[in-house]
Order: structure tokens, then C-alpha cells, then sequence
């Protein structure tokens, strides 16, 4: 017998302006548990708009989504990342002054259990509870291969390592979701591979289901069990990998002249 697993996402019918200038059209798809969705177009498509839906930057003015089987319009992003959703940004937002480790205990925020107060007296179960997240960063920054850039700061690294650093931050709040917009932009082909790798890694060990935007289709064909296609703030395509590359309205839109 089949079990019907409900999607750990749904976005349903979501409609997004800014002043009257519509950014996403009535947007409806699925990310089951477990697998990587890739969400592609070209650039003004609506892509990122859609991720602020999810994790509650912007507010769509119609339709709901549903996570995890909480529906909502309205999602603080301070809220979602207690449910369990994390994200990077298209244009980095790291602390740059700051060290990589702590950058990536940043992310271990949420999981802190002693009180504001514990944690300046350095009392109590501040002590133990500190050197847990610490540990936790350093095994993320283990599994990343960050070590060697533990102890440098954010702003001198290399952009693909800052990439790597953000994705970093993500993973140390043990997201069931992560989205990720454009992770691998301004790499080049070994750094683009290697990101690949990582996130890939986090998807088979950690289970995080990952949404990610990405214009290499190479890359998209390789890391993803689902593509979701925009164009001018429209869904028109939604499938495997393989049924969506063969698609006539992602030829012409995508993959064709334009692109
Ligand atoms: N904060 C905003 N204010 C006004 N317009 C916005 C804002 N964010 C996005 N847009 C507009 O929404 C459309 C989709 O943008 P975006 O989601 O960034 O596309 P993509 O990530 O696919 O390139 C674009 O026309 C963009 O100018
Ligand atoms: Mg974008």
C-alpha cells in the first residue's frame, strides 16, 4: 500500500506586487521531504521574491503557504527559522569583520538554551550551553572543509569561500529546509562542483531539504529531483529534471535565445 506523505512545502496560489507591478502570478508547486528543488528562469522572473515568501520577508498578497503543516500568509523571518527554515542570500550577508567560527556559531543562535541574562554572568548552564554550540559550529565547519579558514576574517576570503561560509551559517541551525538563492553565482567550475558536493551532502546526511536558484542548467540537470521553471513571475514548468529540459515553454524561454 502506498502512503500518501503530505509535502513538507505547498505554496498555493501565491500572488506578489509591489506597487501594482506584479512580481509572481498565482504560483502553486509542491517540495516533498527529502528532495532537492530547483527553482530557475531568467533574472527578474520572480525567484527570489518567492524564496522571501517562503521564509516571510515579503508578504504575497494572495494565497497561503504551507509548511510543514502550519498554512500561513504572514511568516516572520524570526519564526521561520524556528520552524526550520534557513537561507543564504543572492548578494552575501555575512558579518565580514567577523571570523568565520563565528559567523557559523551565529547560525546556532536559535538552538541556545540558557537565558540573555546566563549568557553575560556566565552562569549556570551558560557555560555548558556555550561550548555545545561551539562544538557544533566546529563540526560544520569540519564537514565544509572550512578548517583551515576557521579563525580568518569573513572579508578577506575569496568570494566562493565566503558562499561556502554562508551556507555554513545556514547548516549550524539544523534546518529542515534550507533555501538557497543562486549558491553557486560567480563560481567557477571546480568551486561550482564542490558546492554542489556540499550541499548534495547535507541533503543525504543531514536530510535537509533544500530550494535552491541556480542559472548553471548543468549544475540544476545534476543536484535536482525536482526543477520548478518561472518566467515573468509565472510558473511554466514543474517536473523531473528530464520531463522539464525537453519542455517547449522552457526551450523558449530558458534554454533558447535568450539566455
Ligand atoms: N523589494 C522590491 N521592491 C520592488 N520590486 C521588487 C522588489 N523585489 C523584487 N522586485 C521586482 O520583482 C520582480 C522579480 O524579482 P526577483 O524575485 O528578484 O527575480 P529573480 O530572483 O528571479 O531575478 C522584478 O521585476 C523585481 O524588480
Ligand atoms: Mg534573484
Amino acid at each position: 500500500m502506498t502512503q500518501i506523505v503530505p509535502p513538507l512545502l505547498a505554496l498555493d496560489h501565491i500572488s506578489l506586487s509591489f506597487k501594482g507591478t506584479k512580481a509572481v502570478s498565482d504560483i502553486s508547486f509542491e517540495v516533498a521531504a527529502g528532495e532537492v528543488c530547483a527553482l530557475i528562469g531568467p533574472n527578474g522572473a520572480g525567484k527570489s521574491s518567492l524564496l522571501n515568501v517562503i521564509n516571510g520577508i515579503y508578504r504575497p498578497q494572495q494565497g497561503t503557504v504551507r509548511f510543514d503543516g502550519h498554512a500561513y500568509r504572514k511568516m516572520d523571518p524570526y519564526r521561520a527559522a524556528h520552524r526550520g527554515i534557513a537561507r543564504t542570500f543572492q548578494n552575501l550577508a555575512l558579518f565580514r569583520r567577523m571570523s568565520v567560527f563565528e559567523n557559523v556559531l551565529a547560525g546556532r543562535n536559535l538552538h541556545r538554551q540558557s537565558t540573555w541574562i546566563e549568557q553575560t554572568l556566565h552562569v549556570g548552564r551558560a557555560h555548558r550551553d556555550e561550548a555545545e554550540q561551539r562544538r557544533h559550529a566546529d563540526n560544520v565547519i569540519g564537514k565544509l572543509d572550512l578548517q583551515g579558514y576557521r579563525d580568518a576574517v569573513v572579508g578577506t576570503l575569496s568570494y566562493g569561500l565566503q558562499k561556502r561560509v554562508e551556507l555554513a551559517r545556514a547548516l549550524a541551525a539544523q534546518p529542515r529546509l534550507l533555501l538557497l538563492d543562486e549558491p553557486m553565482a560567480g563560481m567557477n567550475a571546480e568551486e561550482k562542483h564542490a558546492m554542489a558536493e556540499y550541499v548534495l551532502d547535507a541533503n543525504e546526511h543531514f536530510g535537509v531539504t533544500v530550494v535552491l536558484i541556480e542559472h548553471d542548467i548543468g549544475v540544476v540537470m545534476g543536484v535536482s529531483d525536482h526543477v520548478v521553471v518561472l518566467d515573468y513571475g509565472r510558473k511554466i514548468a514543474d517536473g523531473r529534471p528530464d520531463e522539464v529540459r525537453k519542455h517547449p515553454d522552457v526551450l523558449a524561454a530558458y534554454l533558447g535565445t535568450r539566455h
